[in-house]
């Protein structure tokens, strides 16, 4: 018998549909995979390089629990420069990727009872461990005439005194939407009116195209109530590392450290070295894969606004295209499921993202151009069908 509280627990369906992925190329089916969430470029040498520099020297043992002191002042020190923000090493604690800090973060601020609002289509981890807090999630709908942003209007409507935290995240997942210094200082005189926490999920705020990237937590005090959280996996390609930081308001240290304790004692301190290489050393490869990212970025938009039934607005940040399929007369989920099992082409459908994603795909285009090219091809055939 299993606990009655896993009814609560969601999960993210991108592990679920590599997984069928998988499980079709071991028939020896070929498949194209835009399902993934992680660059396609191999982690830096000199990041790999001081991974195992670290290993030899025997960094092989438990270390802190908040993270090695020369990690946190590198983060620290990057999100200052970065953000504009002066972080005091002592607030940031690292943890075995930026995922821990989504759970943690929530775990720490929520309990029954409470409202958070939440991005929608967002992440779907966000809404997954609201309700395994026993937390009320309150969709804050990312609509396509926005650019997938809200109006200050739509967060004001849902901010009641029981709102106990709010989630934001820019560059965005899955719609590659952004918000933009403009509300950002609309979002913080709302905010200043209500004593909520603040989840600023920023882990894409150094994958921006056309934009500069704004904090929430820059404006007008509320670094003092923000889980201001970035990560290596996205920015370095380090998704298999597992690392990730956040600065944290002071009283939350504390308790999320102990979280910390109680669940992965702390993060493999070789990992961590590795991250202050990456934080400290050259960023020739990450400007050459984003530069990339940005030529993909063209051509999958450029590329799906050409099939019948299909169109998609210019993602703003991260690497996924989320273009609108309500011209085909398919949903999501069936869209999606024909893509993979008649043409071999992994994606998402926009519904494992929220019910505000009905009637998008989420297309990661962290891929070969040759790859996308071929995946638009049997895209065109599914749709053509219609
Ligand atoms: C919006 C968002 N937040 C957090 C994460 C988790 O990143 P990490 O690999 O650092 O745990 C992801 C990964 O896909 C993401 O898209």
């Amino acid at each position: 018998m299993l606990a009655a509280s896993l009814d609560r627990l969601g999960t993210e369906t991108a592990f679920e549909v590599l997984a069928r992925a998988r499980a079709l190329e071991a028939q020896g089916r070929r498949i194209i995979h835009l399902e993934i969430g992680e660059p396609d470029f191999a982690t830096p040498p000199h990041i790999v390089e001081a991974g195992v520099k670290a290993l030899r020297d025997g960094h092989t043992h438990y270390c802190p629990a908040p993270g090695l002191p020369e990690l946190r002042e590198a983060c620290a020190a990057h999100l200052s420069a970065h953000r504009g923000l002066a972080i005091d090493p002592a607030r940031v604690v690292v943890a075995p990727g930026a995922k821990p800090f989504l759970f943690f973060g929530v775990l720490a601020t929520c309990d029954p009872g409470d409202e958070v609002i939440y991005p929608n289509p967002g992440f779907p981890i966000y809404e997954s461990v609201i309700r395994w807090a026993g937390a009320t999630p309150v969709p804050l709908p990312l609509t396509e005439d926005k650019g997938f942003a809200f109006t200050a209007e739509a967060l004001a409507e849902r901010l009641t005194p029981r709102t106990k935290l709010v989630i934001l995240n820019s560059p965005a997942n899955p719609t590659g939407g952004i918000v933009e210094r403009p509300l950002n200082i609309e979002i913080a005189r709302l905010l200043a009116d209500h004593s909520c926490w603040i989840l600023s999920d920023e882990v894409y705020s150094e994958m921006l195209y056309d934009a500069e990237h704004d904090t929430i937590a820059g404006h007008e005090g509320l670094l003092e109530r923000t889980i201001l959280l970035d990560g290596f996996s996205k920015t370095f390609a380090m998704t298999g590392w597992r690392l990730g930081y956040a600065a944290l308001p002071e009283p939350l240290v504390e308790p999320i450290t102990r979280l910390m304790i109680n669940s992965v004692s702390c993060t493999a301190p070789a990992v961590q070295l590795a991250g202050v290489a990456a934080l400290t050393g050259t960023r020739d490869e990450v400007n050459a894969m984003l530069a990339e990212f940005r030529v993909r970025r063209e051509f999958v938009v450029a590329g799906l606004n050409d099939l019948p039934g299909i169109s998609c607005v210019t993602p703003r940040g991260a690497f996924y295209a989320f273009p609108n399929i309500t011209g085909t007369g398919l949903t999501s989920k069936q869209f999606a499921d024909r893509l993979l099992d008649e043409a071999g082409v992994a994606v998402l459908a926009g519904t494992s993202f929220g019910e505000y994603g009905e009637g998008y795909l989420r297309l990661s285009y962290a891929n070969s151009l040759e790859n996308i090219e071929e995946a638009l091809q049997l895209m065109l055939g599914v749709a053509a069908q219609q």
